[in-house]
């Protein structure tokens, strides 16, 4: 079978986030050397005057964690599907604006300064989906709003099938689909969606894991 033909949606990964419990995923950012939270670090500089954050896909809350810890001033919301993310993050961050939605059809009633999609947001969509997805995003920004992107530069840790940039992560709790554009891809939505690129990030994790991050600008 030819895996990079495969053909998924987004939509298809919802089973797996409902039945996958938080420790679990959070086992997968250990092992995968994001747990500690590094890629908040790196794009802090970016975000750290900003009044106004949403992060897209938040799960468990790895990401805004680490943005509090670093004692981020501004207003963060955070944006998820999953139900069963949806409880842990309403039990676990009471100070933070929890939006149920699905990002592909929600249209926000506020503009961000900064929109932060990582542990391999855009990968989370198959390769026909991402520049939609992208350009959709770049309507949530204001003026000056960045677009924080994130992706794995290397096979994913549980990857049952890959074939080219397309993986695929059988687990007792169901399938996962996903799709890594190259930067040569992300550079190409960046421009189809009026976004300068202000830059790209090569990065190791703390388990050496490669993966890159962009930072794309109105
Ligand atoms: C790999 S987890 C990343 C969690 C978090 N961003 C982090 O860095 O720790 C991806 C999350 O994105 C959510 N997600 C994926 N596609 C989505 C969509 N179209 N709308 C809303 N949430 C989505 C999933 O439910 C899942 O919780």
């Amino acid at each position: 079978m030819n895996y990079s033909k495969k053909t998924w949606q987004n939509t298809d990964n919802i089973d797996w986030y409902e039945n996958i419990p938080v420790e679990s995923l959070r086992d997968l950012a250990i092992r995968g050397g994001i747990e500690n939270g590094c890629d908040i670090d790196i794009i802090y500089p970016y975000i750290e005057k900003t009044k106004l954050v949403i992060e897209i896909g938040s799960g468990y809350g790895r990401a805004i964690r680490r943005l509090i810890e670093k004692g981020y001033q501004g207003k963060i919301h955070t944006l998820e599907r999953s139900k069963n993310f949806i409880r842990y993050l309403s039990e676990h961050f009471q100070s933070i604006d929890i939006i149920e939605a699905e990002i592909a059809t929600y249209v926000p009633p506020v503009k961000y300064d900064a929109i932060i999609g990582v542990w391999s947001f855009i990968a989370e969509f198959p390769v026909d989906e991402q520049l939609d997805m992208i350009k959709h995003l770049s309507h949530w920004l204001n003026d000056n709003g960045i677009l924080i992107l994130e992706t794995l530069a290397t096979t994913p840790l549980n990857a049952t099938n890959t074939a080219d940039a397309f993986y695929e992560i059988g687990t007792p709790y169901g399938t996962v689909w996903g799709h890594m554009p190259t930067q040569e891809q992300v550079c190409a939505y960046a421009k189809a969606a009026n976004l300068k690129i202000v830059q790209l990030i090569e990065y190791k994790t703390s388990t050496d894991r490669a993966r890159v991050l962009y930072i794309l600008s109105r």
